[in-house]
């Protein structure tokens, strides 16, 4: 069950400020070229202080990790990193894994760090398992003993996990929980709705089209190379992480990468070949989001693919800041947190850009749960940036406590004038 906090978070905010805060540390250059309200943000740092000494113990921390997805190897590793990160002093750490058929299980810490990982992502057998994420009361069961859980972190990439569909599922549990909600999960997790909605906010971006799995007799190599010239990139609509993606230059690489594509979604991508180098950017924040550093990616293969960003222990350099001019990367701060608003996000997102020779912007996708995973650009951009890893993971959960509470008031009732 989850617990009612005595105190309603406003209220208390007005009457008493911290004057410490990790946004007033921030470097100064930060601070300005994003618009942070510091008063704001230091209220909010305030906010699980006096939830935890509302609660008078730890804040109970539920972590989901793994899940039914490609992506599935990548979540365990964010997530060790993320268990890693938060303090124990302060969260008691509940995990729950979700293996490879979508069952739910309680997990040991020290399980999560051992091999045993590797056969629960297949299929888990565990006696801890979940029978239902959420009781009959409509309450989420993420503790055992069923303890009460006070917010969810979901550490979840792709499929099942940052579309939007767990998202439903917390809100619909009333848990409070870490990141974009159901619409900004939904719309960042697909690359075909993604572009439609920044290209209508005139942000730009490669040009590309979009295919359905029954439209398919309707493609040819022909036709693209005329529109969008060669090479081009295939890719699946909803996925991340590479799984699915192809440069392909040729009539033969065309198939195969139609058929791989449409392997992992029924609808697909393709784009124009956008020669650049790869920048990230790091967004953080609900209503009034802060932009990071720019990092950029150097990629030691053909492209940033699957084997480079995760077989191949040399397959990319990471440098922060990125080699690109200053009014170039607070061009891209700023189109980030406009992508980030465009798309209806909250909390966290990493956005994707490529910046040409002659200095052209084009974004290239968001990911509303971006890995933590020992390469993982985002993290390593707040660090860079002047948020340690546990103060960004303390960040993350006071602002989707404090984005939960905002939403209890809202009225779900006709009130007459
Ligand atoms: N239009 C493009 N032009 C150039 N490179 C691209 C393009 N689209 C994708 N890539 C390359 O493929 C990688 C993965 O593509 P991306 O769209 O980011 O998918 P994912 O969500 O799987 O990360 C990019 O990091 C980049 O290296
Ligand atoms: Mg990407």
């Amino acid at each position: 069950m989850i617990r009612r906090y005595s105190m309603d978070g406003d209220q208390f905010l007005s009457k008493k400020r911290c004057s410490g805060s990790i946004f007033a540390s921030l470097p100064l250059k930060i601070r300005y070229c994003t618009h942070i309200k510091t008063e704001a943000r230091a209220s909010l740092f305030c906010y699980s202080f006096t939830m935890k000494q509302a609660l008078q113990r730890k804040i109970r921390v539920a972590v989901l990790f793994g899940g039914k997805s490609a992506e599935h190897e990548i979540s365990v590793r964010s997530a060790q990193n993320v268990v890693r990160a938060l303090d124990k002093q302060r969260y008691d750490v509940t995990l729950v894994g979700i293996d490879k058929n979508g069952s739910w299980n309680f997990c040991e810490i020290s399980q999560l760090f051992s091999d045993e990982m590797k056969i629960f992502c297949k299929q888990s057998t565990s006696s801890n398992a979940i029978s239902q994420p959420f009781n009959a009361g409509g309450k989420f069961l993420g503790g055992k003993g069923s303890e009460e859980i006070d917010v969810v972190f979901p550490v979840l990439h792709g499929p099942f996990g940052e579309d939007g569909t767990i998202q439903g599922l917390l809100k619909l549990a009333h848990v409070p929980f870490v990141g974009a909600s159901v619409l900004g999960s939904a719309v960042g997790m697909d690359k075909d709705i993604t572009k439609r909605l920044l290209r209508d906010a005139g942000i730009p971006l490669a040009r590309f089209l979009t295919y359905k799995n029954h439209e398919r007799k309707n493609i040819t190599f022909e036709k693209l190379k005329q529109s969008l010239g060669v090479p081009f990139f295939v890719k699946p609509a909803n996925l991340g992480s590479s799984v699915g993606i192809t440069k392909v230059h040729n009539k033969q690489e065309y198939s195969a990468a139609l058929e791989l594509a449409f392997l992992y979604d029924t609808k697909i991508l393709i784009e124009e070949y956008i020669n650049g180098k790869e920048v990230e950017c790091a967004v953080l924040g609900n209503e009034a989001p802060i932009a990071s550093l720019c990092g950029e990616i150097t990629p030691h293969h053909e492209f940033y693919s699957y084997e480079a960003k995760y077989l191949d222990e040399n397959g990319v350099a990471l440098s922060i800041p990125a080699h690109i001019p200053k009014r170039v990367s607070k061009k891209i701060q700023k189109l980030a947190i406009q992508v980030f608003e465009v798309l209806c996000c909250e909390g966290m997102a990493r956005v994707d850009f490529f910046v040409t020779d002659s200095k052209n912007i084009f974004i290239n996708e968001i990911n509303t749960i971006p890995g933590f995973t020992s390469i993982s650009m985002y993290p390593k951009l707040w660090e860079a940036s002047g948020i340690s890893y546990a103060k960004l993971i303390d960040t993350l959960i006071e602002f989707a406590i404090k984005r939960f509470h905002g939403e209890q008031k809202l009225q779900t009732a006709f009130i007459q004038k």
